[in-house]
């Protein structure tokens, strides 16, 4: 099998309309990507799975959405102010700048190869800072979050008075965070704006110990039983002491095969009373919870659980690439997507345009548009268009032909097997449904 690289998988995000570069036509932002109408599809998919884990078939676990702009005082309670830093090194001579950690200082300058070229290394905050209001002085400064985590945190007891949540239970949320990063490299794997689904589990101090592989185990199981990734593309990394974030009592990562090798996913991290214990010293404010049963009070501990959003774009991309060698000598690329996270669910294809076959397609996609994500395609050769949609993904063509006019029966294609069926027009949606239950990747 060929290899997966990561040219040709951006190759294939720009060519089938996943990810674009941000602001391309003036040369390009570093950091920043756009998803176009195929990745905002596959994007969206994998949140959806996400939320549904949450905030469905976990117990006690309800959503929030907080905003990107917080109070400064915010990210000084939690450290980031002081410690979100990663150390950066220049080179003097073509100006290339590097994370100190991530090269060998001794070595020539990677990039121009000059000897001896590195300053001193010194830290650099990963916060963008901007300013509210009008006046731009030290007073009006604000930071775009770097992680979701601390809008939770801040809200934690506006939820616990506003809904019937008891401990344990968890507050989930998806958004945008936002972190300078010195290396941009790896497409969309390290960005300088992202998303991230992130869950803070509160839990009474000492349960801590049960809830942490509890949550590790709920988190491999979704990525193989939900999304479909590959078991061995899977591995856990636990964090050494020198690794550990300054808030983490202990803590674990999902790694996955990326194209350039293991690479973080997902951390699940033991978090302690840290944060809360921080918020309620800087807002003057006790972040605790009083227990209905026991009247005992007590700052909860926390498990939390922190993926990338689009990383997993990524993750769910390197998975399902493929460039299948086919008997008859032809090879074709096919994205072996988990059908509930693919762009498009279903394609209908006329054979022809003529005979009143593209009017009949027509009609008979905007029936399954009820249920599904569709896409009508009518130009080129039947067996082009099948590649089309196998190198986007589509788990499910349609094909309309003669004999449709005839007795209503169709062909429907499977991606992943090329195998062929015949059924009644009116068993599409449910064939395609049992399909999706039963989906087994090969
Ligand atoms: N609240 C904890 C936290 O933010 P993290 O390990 O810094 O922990 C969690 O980030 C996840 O967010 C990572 O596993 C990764 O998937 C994603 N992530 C972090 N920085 C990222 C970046 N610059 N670009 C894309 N994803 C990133």
């Amino acid at each position: 099998m060929a290899e997966v690289t990561m040219d040709k998988i951006i190759s294939l995000c720009r060519r089938r309309g996943f990810i674009f570069q941000s602001s391309e036509i003036y040369g390009g932002l570093n950091g920043a990507y756009d998803y176009g109408p195929m990745g905002v599809q596959l994007k969206n998919k994998i949140r959806d799975q996400w939320w549904k884990e949450m905030t469905r078939r976990q117990e006690n676990i309800v959503g929030l959405d907080a905003s990107i702009l917080m109070a400064s005082k915010v990210w000084e309670a939690s450290g980031h102010v002081s410690n979100f830093t990663d150390p950066m090194v220049d080179c003097k001579q073509c100006k290339s700048r590097f994370r100190a950690d991530q090269i060998d200082l001794n070595a020539p300058c990677p990039v121009c190869g000059t000897k001896g070229s590195f300053t001193a290394p010194r830290n650099f905050n990963l916060m963008f800072e901007t300013h509210i209001g009008a006046d731009r002085d030290a007073s009006s400064v604000i930071y775009l979050r770097p992680e979701t985590a601390q809008g939770i945190y801040v809200d934690f007891r506006n939820v616990v008075a506003s809904s019937r949540v008891k401990i344990p239970f968890g507050i989930c949320q998806v958004g945008k965070s936002f972190r300078n990063e010195i290396t941009t490299k790896n497409f969309i794997f390290r960005s300088c704006e992202f998303e991230q689904m992130e869950m803070q589990f509160f839990c009474k101090p000492g349960t801590d110990e049960q809830w942490f592989p509890y949550w590790r185990e709920q988190r491999m199981k979704f990525y193989i039983e939900r999304l479909g990734i590959i078991p061995e593309h899977l591995r856990w990394h636990q964090h050494g002491p020198d690794e550990l974030a300054f808030y983490a009592k202990d803590a674990y990562d999902i790694q996955f095969l990326f194209p350039m090798g293991w690479q973080e996913l997902e951390g699940v991290h033991s978090r302690t009373d840290y944060d809360l214990t921080q918020h309620s010293k800087f807002s003057g404010k006790e972040q605790n919870y009083l227990d209905p049963d026991t009247n005992e009070r007590y700052i909860p501990y926390v498990v939390e659980t922190s993926a990338g959003l689009t990383r997993n774009v990524l993750m769910a991309l390197s998975d399902a690439y493929e460039e299948q060698a086919l008997p008859d000598g032809d090879v074709r690329t096919v994205l072996h997507f988990h059908p509930e996270i693919a762009p498009v669910t279903v394609a209908v294809l006329p054979l022809v345009k003529k005979d009143g076959l593209a009017e009949y397609a027509k009609d008979l996609e905007k029936g399954l548009r009820e249920d599904f994500d569709t896409d009508y395609d009518q130009s080129g050769a039947i067996g082009r268009r099948y590649r089309r949609q196998d190198e986007v993904g589509t788990p499910y063509c349609v094909t309309v032909d003669y004999d449709t006019l005839k007795d209503h029966t169709v062909t429907l294609r499977f991606r992943d097997s090329m195998e062929q069926v015949r059924i009644p027009e009116s068993e599409i949606a449910n064939t395609i449904k049992k399909a999706n239950k039963e989906y087994r990747r090969v």
